[in-house]
């Protein structure tokens, strides 16, 4: 049951931005809650990663925010893998190096922890008094690359972040949890399901799961007929050195490029994941169906920004984004370790942020809020696989309204 709890009903305009493919998109939202006193937690460097040559694209520290568990949660962890997308070439890269994204002289020293973060039993009911941790993004490949461009004075470190701030955590309590959970949101969560088997390696006896928030990109035909994604997957790929990072038995049977694809990947991981997603991606609307380069007129414009927007037939094509995304889970879901969650509604990521993983109007399947399907799967409470019916059918979106977008 949901305590009530007050919420601020406000229209903000979230700090959320998407710069990535050539487009900076501002959200605006109305009505959405934000926590009340949410919990805010310090960024720590990992000193020892300097010599294992774990570092951001710019050559600083990785980090991780790290909230300690108690009670009942003393011996339970959290990885939350921060997202914000890629960079697949070398200018994308050096602009991504003087950003938060790809230095840690520019992350946040302190950040609020909310939704599955939170500490907070009304806001966050399975998860609050576990040691919960955000680990910084500071690659550019989904903690996946392995090289350098010495020219450019860029390190693709990804993969080396993933393990050293992993093994700072093992050393910080983590090598004697009884129970893990690895998540991410967005290009975070294409790295949840990237490393949920190493995870679970490092965790021998422990139970280990791994949820993908929003990270089901597909390989999808945009607008124009292109493959605007599958491009710059490529660029990221090759670039940052992914591909002797995916699995063996995946690049074995096809191009790297295409082991980068969940679509592909899942077949591959072995360990019990949760896929929640949005059946309309408005990350993957707005940067892989419909770019600006895909649709130059600018006649998805007023959709990309607003669902309510989208006439007939960017509806019908929308629906046909969403019937790749089912039949891309088909096999996923037929295994009873797996869980998922596909919500029809206009949103991305929805585990981090408080209206959409528990608050009393959060989005609801079968019932059941994100929250409580996530924890029912974690802790065997019951069997999750929730599809939701097309769009326009779901009333508990928070779909996502955008101001504006600006070009550069
Ligand atoms: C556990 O955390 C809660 C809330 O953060 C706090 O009120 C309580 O004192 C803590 N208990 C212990 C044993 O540290
Ligand atoms: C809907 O938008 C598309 C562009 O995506 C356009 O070609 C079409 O004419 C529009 N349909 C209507 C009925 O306005």
């Amino acid at each position: 049951m949901k305590i009530s709890w007050l919420p601020c009903l406000v229209g903000l305009v979230l700090v959320m931005r998407w710069t990535h493919g050539s487009e900076e998109w501002g959200v605006t939202e109305v009505n959405a809650a934000t926590s009340v006193n949410p919990l805010l937690v310090g960024l720590t460097l990992i000193p020892s990663a300097a010599a294992k040559g774990a570092v951001c694209l710019d050559g600083t520290l990785p980090g991780y925010h790290l909230h300690p568990g108690n009670g009942s949660g003393a011996d339970s962890w959290l990885i939350q893998l921060e997202g914000g997308g890629w960079c697949k070439d070398i200018s994308t890269c050096v602009f991504r190096k003087k950003t938060r994204r790809g230095s840690s002289n520019y992350m946040e020293k302190v950040i609020e922890f909310t939704g599955i973060l939170s500490n907070k039993p009304e806001e966050n009911p399975d998860f609050y008094n576990w040691n919960r941790v955000k680990v910084r993004y500071c690659d550019g490949a989904s903690f996946s690359g392995e090289g350098h461009n010495e020219a450019a004075g860029l390190f693709f470190r990804g993969q080396r972040i993933w393990t050293a701030a992993m093994e700072d955590l093992m050393s910080k309590g983590m090598y004697s949890a009884k129970k893990a959970f690895l998540s991410g949101c967005s290009a975070g969560a294409l790295a949840s399901i990237l490393h949920c088997d190493e995870f679970r390696a490092l965790l021998p006896g422990t139970k280990v799961k791994c949820l993908s928030d929003a990270g089901l990109f597909l390989d999808a035909v945009d607008v124009a007929g292109g493959h605007t994604l599958r491009s710059f997957f490529e660029g990221v790929v090759n670039l940052q050195g992914v591909a002797v990072n995916l699995p063996a038995a995946c690049t074995n049977r096809m191009d790297a490029t295409s082991c980068f694809f969940p679509q592909n990947l899942l077949a591959y991981i072995q360990s019990p994941l949760f896929l929640l997603n949005a059946a309309y991606d408005v990350w993957q609307l707005q940067e892989s169906l419909a770019t600006k380069k895909a649709d130059p007129h600018g006649f998805w414009q007023q959709c990309k920004l607003n669902n309510a927007n989208c006439n007939t037939s960017q509806i019908q094509f929308l629906q046909g984004f969403r019937n790749q995304m089912l039949n891309a889970v088909k096999e996923f879901s037929m295994s009873k370790e797996n869980g998922l969650f596909i919500n029809s509604c206009f949103a991305h990521c929805q585990t981090e942020r408080q209206d959409t993983w528990f608050e009393n109007d959060s989005p609801v399947l079968a019932n059941k809020e994100i929250a409580t399907s996530v924890g029912d799967w974690y802790f065997d409470r019951a069997g999750v696989e929730a599809i939701d019916c097309p769009y326009p059918c779901d009333k508990t979106c928070h779909n996502l309204v955008f101001s504006r977008n600006h070009n550069h």
